[in-house]
């Protein structure tokens, strides 16, 4: 018996249930990836015990000659796997990709100037400011303009718009992709200070260069957030904004595969002042068993193994993506560049809540998502997120997409006899329904071929 199960029966219960609903389901969510053994070994390492506030060679507290090392063996594999220039370091302390950013943001920008980003409801990210106007539907603001940029409301909903003026650039109407000389109008009409790139759900590789010399004609900073791309682009599988954005940040637990945190890139002059965002601005000690783990996983991704990996990611969307369309299904975009998709449901019986309820019922864990002009409210948008990262960790390829293709439309063509319920008894029918069971089970079986190491080799050699 582990010593968690000897001393805390309740907790190692709900780690037990938690790992069984990990080993026997697909999850498809595409900021979500399993991480090594050894990642997690080095997570839960001694280092958790250590306050190491300030920098390498310049901490507040003694005692940390080893978290130096291990710190600067960090920074040095994340300048390796990301290929930064001589004069470029690395930042591994946020401790996630949010505060990474805001760091960024309290290194370059003065309360109230003007940042430039993605449009959250197409895809942009939270961090990068949202505001909205209470008294119109989110809809009714959007359509104001007819134009592609945003500019916010009164509702100021996180610290980004609370600090800054952030306006957002949509993507196109027709192509939902970027469209670069609406972003450029945009950006030389608001002369932002910041640019930034990035989201969480935009299915295209971006232009880095076009961006670049977007903010180098408004006299910008250009920021790449590539949180959902970085193990992709580490391993060289989509092109990279690695020396041509002014500052990279990232979050480590996604395509990047090595635990929770955040990295950000940056020449050295400029990342001395976002040290200082980070520390003093945001935070207090970092997590140093986090970057333990990220330390590992960068080590990881250097090898060999993990650029198959990364392609393969990219290939099972690839393929998952033709699968879906074969079926019936519109995809946002028509398809996807790298890891992740949208699936429009706007001509399906369900919506994003109802069919990402019925799928993970029959263990496809994907998450309902907002897509550009989506005229549905965010609690039931029109559009399934699903991503491979963690299926091809697994080992699946191409013929396991197929399957789990067939899977989501069989579930679809099934649940749509209940899609005029109210949410619960709708899931109430999922849930009692003998199809759903069936495909449940089916999944079961194909993660059970699949299986993931649950078991730490720290564990393991305890038992
Ligand atoms: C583009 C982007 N930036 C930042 C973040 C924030 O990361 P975290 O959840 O670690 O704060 C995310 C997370 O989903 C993201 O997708």
């Amino acid at each position: 018996m582990s010593t968690l199960a000897k001393n805390d029966p309740a907790v190692a219960a709900l780690v037990a249930k938690e790992e069984a609903r990990q080993q026997n389901k697909l999850s498809m969510i595409p900021s979500e990836n399993f991480f090594s053994p050894a990642v997690r070994e080095a997570v839960g390492s001694v280092f958790m015990h250590k306050y190491a506030e300030g920098n390498i060679g310049g901490r507040y507290y003694e005692g940390n000659a080893v978290i130096d090392e291990l710190e600067t063996l960090a920074v040095d594999r994340a300048r390796q796997a990301f290929q930064v220039p001589a004069d470029w370091s690395a930042n591994v302390q946020a401790l996630a990709g949010s505060n990474a950013n805001l760091a960024v943001y309290l290194a370059t920008l003065e309360p109230g100037d003007t940042m430039m980003a993605m449009y959250l409801p197409d895809g942009g990210h939270l961090s990068h400011g949202w505001s909205f106007e209470p008294s119109k539907s989110k809809r009714e603001s959007d359509a104001d303009s007819g134009s592609l940029v945003y500019h916010g409301g009164s509702r100021k909903v996180n610290i980004t718009s609370r600090m800054f003026k952030v306006v957002q650039y949509k993507t196109d109407p027709d192509t939902k992709e970027f469209n670069y000389d609406e972003l450029e109008k945009i950006a030389l009409e608001y002369k932002p200070k910041l640019l930034i790139t990035g989201g969480t759900a935009y299915p295209r590789d971006i232009d880095y260069r076009r961006v670049r010399a977007i903010a180098d004609a408004v006299g910008a900073l250009y920021m790449a957030d590539i949180a959902h791309e970085a193990g992709l682009i580490a391993a060289g599988v989509i092109p990279s904004p690695v020396g041509i954005a002014d500052v990279v940040t990232m979050t480590t637990h996604k395509t990047l595969r090595s635990g929770r945190g955040a990295i950000i890139l940056a020449h050295q002059d400029l990342l001395t002042k976002i040290n200082r965002g980070v520390l003093p601005g945001l935070q207090g000690g970092p997590f140093n068993n986090n970057i333990a783990g990220i330390c590992v996983g960068l080590g990881e991704v250097l090898t060999d193994e993990f650029k198959t990996y990364a392609r393969q990611v990219v290939n099972n969307n690839k393929q998952l993506a033709a699968d879906l369309q074969t079926k019936g299904f519109f995809l946002v975009t028509g398809g996807g560049d790298k890891h992740l998709l949208l699936i429009d449901l706007t001509k399906e019986p369900l919506q994003g809540k109802y069919f990402a309820r019925a799928l993970d019922h029959a263990g496809i864990v994907g998450n309902m998502n907002g897509m550009p002009q989506d005229t549905r409210p965010p609690a039931n948008p029109s559009a399934l997120r699903l991503g491979t990262p963690w299926v091809t960790t697994r080992g699946m390829k191409e013929a396991q997409m197929k399957q789990i293709a067939s899977w989501v439309r069989e579930v679809m063509d099934h649940a749509a006899q209940w899609a005029d319920l109210e949410f619960d008894a709708f899931e109430e029918q999922i849930m009692q329904s003998p199809t759903i069971a069936t495909i449940a089970t089916d999944v079961a079986a194909l993660c059970q071929k699949f299986p993931l190491q649950l078991k730490t080799t720290e564990t393991i050699k305890n038992q």
